[in-house]
């Protein structure tokens, strides 16, 4: 099933993501402390005319983690090389990934914790040294040859701060957590981004849509562009309300944002009558992985107070209750205990 409001986990960027991808601070609209501290930080190792120390970026899928790298690379004058830590299998392919960089480059992994441990050594020394380690043959006879890197600065990103080595962690000088975006910051980004479309969105129609985008500034795109499509396919100049109104029913997207998924996660929880549910039976319930409720579909829920953590598992809280106009179970006060995680 295709969820309109899902983000892929891993997505190489579309076209239009290009498109519309903010390029300047200016462009890129929200998580203002990030964007204050790194600003800082980018001056600073200007000043010093030095590469700009590691960054970490942590955060569900669609906020803004790899914009924030290109805009970075950007004003640091740098070259950017992107990948993904699935597609550096071998020694060799990180090896030759390093030996490859000029100083002051930059060099993006994406979904940073899916690096296996022994890339994660070669790459320990190449962060904190710029130093690259290389062992030839094996058993007795292996030697290990040092090479010297460039300065450069990696810039990782990964949906899932729990995953993520403490040694790999540690060896980034800054770690930056990517916040939700706010109704405001969302109708912001998709009138900038109707503008660049050159389809006008009504600013009650931007309104609407932030309201039913999960936070999200990547559903948020999607979202605009079907809404779009209706109202072309309709011979109108641009979105109004009413066709954001239409199309977002039309797509499924109730006014919390929420698809079919959010709503029979939350329904399960209920169903649990207040009891923790773990992730497991979650996953199995709703034959989705355990990665996807993880990363994609309960951090939101979490975020808004639907749904909470805790040692034991997931419970749906008041508020859901009061969504689905169900009265929460009084008698069981100690299932919403205090040690989340
Ligand atoms: N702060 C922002 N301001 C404006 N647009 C944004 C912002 N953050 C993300 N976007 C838009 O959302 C899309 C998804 O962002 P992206 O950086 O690819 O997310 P992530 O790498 O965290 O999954 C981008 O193409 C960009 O157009
Ligand atoms: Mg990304």
């Amino acid at each position: 099933m295709e969820r309109i409001v899902e983000v892929e986990k891993f997505d190489f960027d579309s076209e239009d993501e290009v498109t519309l991808r903010p390029s300047t601070w200016d462009e890129y609209i929200g998580q203002e402390k990030i964007k204050k501290n790194l600003q800082v930080f980018i001056k600073a190792a200007q000043k010093r005319e030095e590469s700009l120390d590691h960054v970490l970026f942590f955060g569900p899928p669609g906020l803004g983690k790899t914009t924030l790298a290109n805009i970075i690379a950007t004003e640091m004058n740098a070259n950017i090389k992107t990948t993904a830590a699935p597609m550096i299998e071998k020694s060799g392919d990180l090896a030759a990934i390093l030996t490859n960089l000029d100083e002051g480059d930059i060099l993006f992994i994406d979904e940073i914790h899916r690096l296996s441990p022994a890339i994660e050594e070669i790459l320990y020394p190449a962060m904190e040294d710029f130093r690259l380690d290389i062992i030839i043959g094996s058993g007795p006879a292996a030697q290990t040859i040092k090479l010297d890197l460039p300065k450069f600065t990696l810039i990782g990103a990964t949906t899932r701060a729990g995953m993520i080595s403490a040694p790999l962690r540690d060896r980034f000088g800054m770690h930056f957590r990517l916040q939700f975006y706010s109704h405001d910051e969302l109708a912001q980004i998709i009138r900038a981004a109707g503008t660049k479309l050159t389809f006008n969105c009504q600013k009650d129609a931007s309104v609407e849509t932030s309201r039913r985008s999960r936070g999200t500034p990547r559903i948020a795109l999607r979202l605009l562009k079907r809404i779009r499509d209706y109202a072309q396919v309709e011979n109108e100049e641009e979105i109004s309300l009413h066709r954001a109104k239409y199309a977002l029913d039309e797509l499924g997207v109730d006014a919390q944002g929420f698809d079919e998924m959010d709503i029979r996660f939350l329904e399960l929880l209920i169903q649990a009558k207040g009891r923790a549910m773990g992730l497991g039976t979650i996953a199995a319930t709703l034959s989705e992985d355990e990665g996807t409720i993880e990363d994609v579909i309960e951090p939101y829920l979490i975020a808004n107070g639907y749904v909470e953590k805790t040692s034991i598992g997931r419970v749906a809280t008041p508020k859901t209750y009061e969504l689905f106009r169900l009265t929460p179970p009084q008698d069981k006060p100690s299932l919403f205990d205090e040690e989340s995680s």
